[in-house]
């Protein structure tokens, strides 16, 4: 019911709110740290394994009955159907460096099988949460309520043609597919209003929610990278999609208005942008 969904948004919201403060003054106490790579590196180690206990603390408190999915521990098995999906900090390279776009990622989904490790090409996502800790952006929704910034209803662009849109991507970490996907962008950018590479997926599908990019696409995003921000995205309007006919997964991940983003996908698939090769 309307009820439960905005009562899973609000726990999604205080959880999201909390484990971003925490990162936040972690990163507040290392200042400097980017500039000495190995100790920088353990400090984003350090809170990622923080803001995640953190969250499976309080939803032990506050949820004792729903799964746990997350980037950094083990899949936590539940009874009530409800899995939450979180992400601890995305963009973690951003955050590294001290450059603001990072974000905390907290989702509720319902999975067909709620005794395993739920998946974004079958889950239904019911409320989300993405919290950006240095700039207090919070964005939320809740299925069939849509989707807020601050409290400010959020709505995608109009669609525009593609040679008029700004685009965003991300690329993995594994190099094999980063020379694919450094060759999409090559045939992409001369057809494109301009690339984006913001570091933070789940900040760019809350960025096509809230018209800051007309479209969104990567390649090898994980469920916690977008549970949330495809909700979000949805809520405002725009279609959340994978490739030839499929859901968003990790194969593929579009984003955008409905009426534009046929034409990116059909782009992607003629140039093979879900292969390894
Ligand atoms: C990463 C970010 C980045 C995307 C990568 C993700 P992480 O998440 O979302 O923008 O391009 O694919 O892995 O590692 O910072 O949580």
């Amino acid at each position: 019911s309307p009820d439960q969904v905005r009562e899973l948004v609000e726990t999604a919201r205080t959880l999201a709110q909390e484990a971003g403060e925490l990162v936040r003054e972690g990163r507040r106490r290392h200042v400097g740290v980017a500039a000495t790579k190995s100790s920088a590196q353990d400090v984003v180690t350090a809170m990622d394994l923080a803001s995640e206990a953190l969250l499976r603390r309080r939803l032990a408190e506050l949820r004792p009955d729903d799964a746990i999915l997350g980037e950094e521990e083990a899949f936590r098995p539940g009874t009530s159907g409800i899995t939450w999906v979180v992400d601890p900090i995305d963009g973690t390279v951003n955050y590294l460096y001290g450059i603001s776009a990072y974000a905390v990622s907290v989702a509720a989904v319902v999975g067909p099988d709620p005794t395993s490790a739920p998946d974004p090409a079958t889950w239904t996502a019911v409320a989300g949460c993405v919290f950006a800790p240095e700039d207090g952006r919070t964005f939320t929704a809740g299925l069939g309520l849509g989707a807020s910034l601050d409290g400010v209803r959020l709505h995608a662009n109009e669609p525009r043609p593609l040679i008029d849109s700004l685009v965003g991507t991300g690329f993995g970490y594994v190099a094999t597919r980063r020379r694919v996907q450094g060759r999409i962008v090559a045939e992409l950018l001369p057809r494109v209003r301009d690339i984006r590479r913001v570091g933070s997926a789940a900040l760019d599908l809350c960025a096509v929610a809230a018209g800051t990019l007309d479209l969104y696409y990567e390649r090898g995003l994980q469920p916690w990278d977008l549970a949330a921000g495809a909700l979000i995205a949805q809520e405002a309007g725009a279609q959340v999609t994978g490739l030839r006919g499929g859901p968003a997964q990790e194969s593929m991940t579009v984003a955008g208005p409905a009426g534009r983003i046929e034409e990116l996908r059909s782009l992607l698939e003629s140039l093979d942008a879900d292969s390894d090769g």
